[in-house]
């Protein structure tokens, strides 16, 4: 039931939407017995309701917000300018200059020499962009290699080839048979590995699960591993030390191309311009999207290394693909404001500055009974709710299911805190403000967690 007036333009707007619009990952039937939440306004790390109901947005519009929603003027001038200079042209075949600036300016912060950028419209174009890329390199080298690696309850998009990279079950299962070719190994969770187990044992564990699910695939028909610097599904996965330098040991060894999928942890998520600075990774092909225009446009960008584009360079080969609006003027113009906005009001060193702070705030909820673990970087952080924090034991999906469903998701919103409440893997809440956010909003996002979750035990069931 709506609680807008009746016939107010609120509940207009509510009806109209439950009647014909169709939300992404949602249950039509939801909004038979509550409105669908109508988002009218943003500003600073908050949006607000058609009702006029704010929310702490401590998820930043999905990890894309980086620089909050207090933009829009500057950001709108850009884009008017653009339309009236420029409305639309290609890339196929055509460069225009804001494609060109914005490409010149991701080479130049991009981590090592992935110097060409790839623009389409989302992360999971860009996935898939990234997959067809890394066959199409082998195929110009003289090899016929199209096989992935992923990991195991990775999300990395929704279109086929992207959906087939991910590997979570219930998301892969409705569609099948997906693109074949794609191998899940073990993730970076620790918290789920045997308490004895020391850092570096698990790293030979991961490595060593790595190269027995590329020789059991045969590595000469291996293209491409596809990994997330940190891991957002499993709740904010980091990798062990010596990982990353594994991986890229094993990749070479095998003449596979390493993908970093930097959909979330690129642009400033992590404290540092892209995961891949923080960890060390040297990928060959970088996929960004979300945080490129901080969610004021729609694209997605797969970065490629000198390497990587050189058998392209020469001769007949091409990159047999591309989309009308991929590289749009408007999105491109919009991008490059975003980061030059990100570099003058100083967004990723913010993000730096205050991390520790964010994290400190958020440990204090491991004082509650049902949380287990806090983890995460940057502005990235997972809480994951156990049945038992000694062995790390975690909820039965019954209790998981009462608890999240029946209680937490809709306690937060009520309370005014958007964030991720996930329990289909592991009973999780994501926390990832826009890179503004500062102590004022660390303290809400945690006293409003606090006070939800100190409530939680009574609705196990
Ligand atoms: C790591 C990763 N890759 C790819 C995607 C797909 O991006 P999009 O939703 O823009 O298609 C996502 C989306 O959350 C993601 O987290």
């Amino acid at each position: 039931m709506s609680t807008a007036t009746p016939d107010s333009p609120a509940q207009r707007l509510e009806e109209a939407a439950r009647d014909n619009l169709w939300l992404h990952f949602s249950k039509l039937s939801a909004y038979k017995d509550h409105p669908v939440p109508v988002i009218t306004k943003g500003e600073g790390c908050y949006v607000e309701d058609v009702k006029g109901k704010r929310y702490l947005d401590a998820l930043a519009g999905l990890f894309a917000v980086q620089i909050g929603y207090d933009y829009g003027e500057e950001i709108g001038e850009v884009a008017a300018g653009q339309l009236r200079e420029l409305p639309f042209y290609t890339n196929w075949g055509f460069a225009h200059p804001p494609s060109i600036e914005l490409a010149a300016e991701l080479a130049r912060i991009a981590p090592g020499s992935l110097s060409r950028s790839f623009f389409i419209g989302s992360g999971s174009e860009a996935v898939e962009t990234a997959w067809k890329l890394a066959r199409q390199y082998h195929a110009a080298q003289g090899e016929r290699r199209w096989k992935a690696i992923a990991r195991r309850y990775a999300y990395h998009g929704t279109t086929m080839g992207a959906l087939s990279i991910n590997g979570i079950p219930g998301l892969r299962t409705p569609w099948e048979p997906l693109v074949p070719g794609v191998t899940h190994v073990w993730n970076t969770n620790r918290y789920h590995r045997p308490l004895e187990e020391t850092e570096e044992e698990f790293t030979a564990f991961l490595l060593e699960d790595l190269r027995h699910a590329i020789i059991q695939a045969d590595p000469g028909s291996v293209a491409m591993v596809i990994m997330e610097p940190m891991q957002n599904q499993g709740g904010s996965l980091a990798p062990p030390a010596g990982y990353w330098a594994g991986v890229r040991e094993i990749c070479d060894e095998y003449g596979i191309l390493l993908c970093a999928d930097e959909v979330i942890t690129g642009l400033g998520r992590l404290g540092a311009w892209f995961g891949s600075d923080l960890y060390g990774i040297q990928p060959d092909i970088m996929t960004c999207a979300k945080g490129l225009a901080s969610g004021y446009a729609p694209i997605g960008a797969v970065l490629a290394t000198d390497a990587v584009a050189e058998p392209f360079a020469e001769g007949e080969n091409v990159f047999a693909h591309g989309s009308t609006y991929g590289g749009h003027p408007l999105t491109c113009a919009i991008a490059v404001k975003n980061l030059e906005i990100m570099h003058r009001d100083g967004v990723v060193d913010h993000a730096a500055a205050n991390q520790d702070a964010l994290k400190g705030s958020l440990d204090q909820l491991l004082d509650l009974p049902l949380v287990g673990d806090v983890r995460g970087a940057g502005y990235f952080y997972a809480i994951e709710l156990v049945k038992d924090k000694d062995t790390h034991e975690t909820l039965p999906m019954d209790q998981r299911e009462k608890l999240f469903k029946g209680y937490l998701g809709p306690a937060l919103f009520e309370q005014g805190l958007i964030a991720r409440c996930e329990e289909r893997i592991l009973p999780l809440i994501t926390i990832s403000p826009p890179l503004v956010a500062g102590q004022a909003e660390f303290d809400e996002i945690t006293r409003i967690l606090g006070d939800v979750l100190a409530e939680a035990p009574k609705h196990l069931g």
